[in-house]
């Protein structure tokens, strides 16, 4: 479907003009001559869409300031607002009424055309962010994990089905795939989501504390116990504890795991008294624990023990289909802390979903604060993703003649763009090509 542009402007010549211009570029277009005819016909019920309004400011009949109040409130089309030379207050008000761009007369068609061009690509990545947003409110009531592929779906029915019961559960993953945020969501989907969760890094612990930290010690247990302490899964009483990093346990209390597990039971350290534990368990590792098991590293009858419900969460790479959803929902976040309305481009987005993500969620999450954060403009293009991300997506295969062509194509503008000091018309002189279709390359390879 074409893209329509509705046009408003007073003076005939400007008019025709800008409306053969449209015409020619493939829009379909709709002009007026007066404010009041352009609103009737907007507020008509048998109305044209536009996804772009152009309108003069100044008008016969009505001030093109109110024209633009009227549709920002009505309609989701892009206004752009003609002004006059040396009118720079009516620019002013213009944006801050909710023009998406202002262009001052006279002014060239080709910049004319680019920007009526950018405008819609901003509408079409804002409509793009609307609906994921939409998809994001039907997410299994589980609104903190992002994901909508099978792979993920698997996972998300696996959580409803255990959340239930108190079964001990294994989660397994790459490093930043969300094995503590599974862990989390897990508890507090489950009955004893209103006690304590209590997360153990079993690989920050120095190796001496380890059992004291995970079952109490009483006084005078070693040098330096004062008094009596309670450890973690006294802490976790009737609710649930979470081993991180199962795997770095020492083996000698990967058996008293194992004890807890199958007769629900501890001491502390340096006492007598038996406890009960009333704790749901809940691992994870991001090592191969049947590696670990060949390597006598990891007791395998705690492996089976552990093992009664696996929870195996997919690489990023895996579960490509879910990262602009990732993206789209780590833009949000980052828009309330930068209050920037960051989007990428479509080769910046395409670059991004071809990576590989070694740290899965967490590397993706750290890339997208890091643009967001250094982004100058609103659409952060993929000259401005980090540098091994776009040697990989042309380093993975053999490079296709167009990519290398259309690489070396933009080098040489960029090139002559700085010998030219940024004239584009010199520059374009230089290069022997129009001004529009330098503007259309500079826009499309996203140079600054
Ligand atoms: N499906 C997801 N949806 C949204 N955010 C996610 C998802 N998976 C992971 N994250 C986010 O990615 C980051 C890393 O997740 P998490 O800490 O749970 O990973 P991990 O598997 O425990 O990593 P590590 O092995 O390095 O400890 C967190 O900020 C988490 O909120
Ligand atoms: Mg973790």
């Amino acid at each position: 479907m074409k893209e329509t542009v509705l046009l408003i402007e007073d003076e005939k010549l400007m008019r025709v003009t800008l409306e053969d211009a449209l015409r020619t570029a493939g829009y379909e277009v709709t002009s007026f001559e007066t404010g009041t005819e352009a609103l009737r016909s907007l507020k008509s019920p048998d109305r044209v869409g536009a996804d772009v309004v152009v309108t003069d400011v100044r008008l016969p009949d009505i001030d093109g300031l109110n024209i633009l109040e009227e549709i920002t409130q009505m309609n989701d089309a892009q206004v752009i607002v003609m002004t006059a030379f040396g009118t720079i207050k009516d620019a002013v008000n213009a944006m801050r009424l909710g023009a998406f761009d202002y262009i001052t007369k006279p002014f060239s068609l080709d910049e004319f055309l680019l920007l009526i061009e950018r405008a819609l690509e901003v509408k079409k990545l804002r409509n793009e962010n609307i609906r994921l947003k939409k998809d994001l409110g039907r997410c299994y009531g589980f609104p903190n994990i992002i994901g909508e592929g099978s792979e993920m779906k698997k996972i998300f029915s696996l959580i409803e089905r255990v959340s239930g019961s108190d079964s001990t559960i294994l989660i397994l993953g790459e490093s930043g795939t969300g094995k503590e945020l599974i862990a989390t969501t897990i508890h507090y989907q489950s009955k004893r989501k209103d006690k304590p969760l209590i997360k153990v890094n079993c690989a920050a612990m120095p190796e001496g504390l380890i059992e004291s930290e995970l079952f109490g010690h009483e006084k005078g247990a070693f040098t330096g116990a004062i008094r009596r302490k309670p450890g973690r899964f006294e802490l976790a009483d009737k609710g649930t504890i979470f081993l991180d990093e199962i795997a770095d346990l020492p083996l000698s209390t990967q058996s008293k795991i194992l004890r807890v597990i199958q007769e629900r039971t501890f001491e502390r350290v340096g006492g007598t008294e038996t406890l009960n534990a009333d704790v749901r368990i809940i691992a994870a590792t991001n090592k191969n624990l049947e590696d670990e098991i060949k390597k006598k590293r990891f007791r395998e009858d705690l492996y089976y023990r552990l093992n009664v419900i696996p929870i195996i969460l997919p690489a990023l790479r895996d579960r490509k289909e879910d990262i602009p959803l990732l993206i789209n929902s780590l833009l949000e976040k980052c828009k309330d802390k930068l209050s920037k309305n960051i989007s990428f481009s479509r080769d910046a987005l395409n670059a991004l979903i071809e990576y590989d993500y070694p740290g899965n969620v967490r590397e993706l999450q750290n890339i997208i604060e890091r643009c967001s954060t250094l982004a100058v403009s609103d659409v952060v293009g993929k000259d401005a993703l980090p540098s091994f991300i776009i040697n990989k997506t042309e380093s993975g295969k053999q490079p296709s003649l167009s990519s290398v062509a259309s690489e070396a194509e933009k080098e040489y503008i960029i090139r002559t763009l700085k010998a030219a000091k940024g004239n584009k018309t010199k520059a374009a002189e230089l290069l022997g090509i129009s001004r529009k279709t330098l503007w259309e390359k500079i826009n499309s390879y996203g140079i600054e």
